[in-house]
């Protein structure tokens, strides 16, 4: 196999799931099957995957995606580590379909061993109507995904047939994930557990600050923080976020999303495991329950290093974000740079930490970090809240993150 090959298969893999071990250097090419303007120079940044903080943790699958390099393959083109990003979450959108029928197929597979003379009463429990039914509804959810991916290749000018030659599911499940925990109705209980208090901190903390105020949410997800913020007139909200898989589904449902729940989705088809009744694996899900049109400016790529203006924010909010860091330092440094002098810092999340994590502090050693690097923090603020994580109302599974909130401000 070509070396240039061999080293884009490499980096779609880490890129993926594992993609917390990060290539550092080196010009990446893959085949595309029709013209994609392309940088002169090619700089592979940093590209790190989400943790996902869904209690059904991901798989990290990373596949081949047979039969997208043609045999007579145009000549290989170069891409940027944006652009293979980008177009690596567009496949694993696009081709969606093929891996949830593969899941349906092992299930159905699975089944098909039961001895001849069970098969009656498991079909009597209704069970071996379910694989249809869930290939109905993958078919439902691949038009909408398709949809997204068409709308990426648009929007970022490749052309309709453009992918990569593996998919890194995962970008499709953490969607899932975060379309149910940021813009369904279902989803309300757990924005509402994490929500206000950082929201209440933010206007306790701003009230000072006369005029607009410069608020910034790096790792926005989906962003439904970053708008219930900037429904507020008196913020000007930027946001950042890494990973593609997330900022091309937001796009499409920033521009493509007319009427409040327009949108259905399955997330569940392929989920069998922890179903409270059969019709649990087919719960659907309805999106946006409210429509993201309050201003929000989100910044695509890596909040370290997408900002170079210093002392840019009145406040920044970091929501499950801080342990999704390979180092923490870096995060915290770049959180008090970015902040005005006096500028506020209001935390939420777990300290999950990746395996990638270079150090995994407590929470303590997180605080004790922050006023080693200039914050004064609030101690009187600190406590814990219960939270999960685009958890299915109804699952037999429930992950519980004990969240640490805190605020603090840039001496
Ligand atoms: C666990 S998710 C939380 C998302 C959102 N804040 C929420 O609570 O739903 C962490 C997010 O941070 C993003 N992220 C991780 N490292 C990042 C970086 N260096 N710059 C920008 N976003 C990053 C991930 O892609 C992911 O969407």
């Amino acid at each position: 196999m070509p070396r240039r090959i061999v080293r884009v298969l490499l980096l779609l893999i880490v890129v993926g799931g594992i993609g917390w071990y990060l290539p550092r250097s080196g010009p990446i090419s893959v085949n595309l099957n029709v013209n994609v303007p392309l940088p002169v120079t090619v700089h592979v940044d940093n590209p790190s995957a989400l943790p996902s903080y869904r209690q059904h943790e991901s798989q990290h699958e990373v596949q081949e995606v047979q039969g997208l390099v043609p045999a007579s393959s145009p000549p290989q083109k170069t891409l940027s580590s944006k652009q293979l990003s980008i177009l690596s979450s567009i496949t694993a959108f696009a081709r969606y379909l093929d891996n949830a029928l593969d899941k349906i197929a092992i299930r159905e597979e699975k089944f098909n061993l039961l001895p001849k003379h069970q098969k009656p009463l498991a079909e009597a429990v209704g069970y071996a109507s379910h694989f249809e039914d869930a290939r109905t509804r993958a078919r439902f959810n691949a038009k909408f995904l398709g949809n997204v991916a068409d709308y990426a290749r648009e929007t970022y000018g490749f052309g309709p047939e453009d992918e990569t030659n593996k998919a890194h599911w995962d970008y499709v499940f953490d969607f899932f994930g975060h379309i149910l925990r940021d813009w369904s109705e279902e989803g309300k209980h757990e924005r509402d557990t994490v929500f206000p208090p950082i929201l209440k901190a933010l206007k306790d903390g701003m009230a000072v600050i006369k005029g607009e105020k410069r608020v910034l949410v790096p790792g926005f997800g989906l962003g439904r923080l970053a708008h219930e913020i900037a429904n507020d007139k008196d913020y000007k909200v930027d946001a950042c976020e890494l990973d593609y898989g997330s900022v091309i589904a937001y796009n499409y449902l920033v521009n493509q999303t007319i009427t409040p729940f327009e949108h259905t989705l399955y997330p569940y088809l392929t989920n069998w495991q922890y179903q409270g009744t059969a019709k649990g694996r087919f719960d659907a899900v309805r999106f946006p329950d409210v429509l993201p049109t309050s201003p929000v400016h989100l910044i695509e790529g890596d909040f370290l290093t997408e900002f170079p203006e210093s002392e840019q924010y009145d406040a920044i909010v970091t929501l499950f974000f801080i342990d999704v860091s390979e180092n923490i330092i870096d995060f915290l440094s770049n959180i008090h740079r970015l902040l005005k002098p006096g500028g506020l810092w209001i935390n939420l999340g777990p300290l999950k930490w990746g395996s990638f994590s270079q150090m995994q502090l407590s929470a303590e050693e997180v605080l004790d970090l922050a006023e080693r690097l200039g914050f004064t923090v609030d101690h009187d603020s600190r406590r814990s809240i219960d939270a999960v994580y685009g958890h299915q109302v109804g699952s037999l599974l429930k992950f519980t993150y004990v969240t640490q909130f805190w605020t603090a401000h840039k001496n």
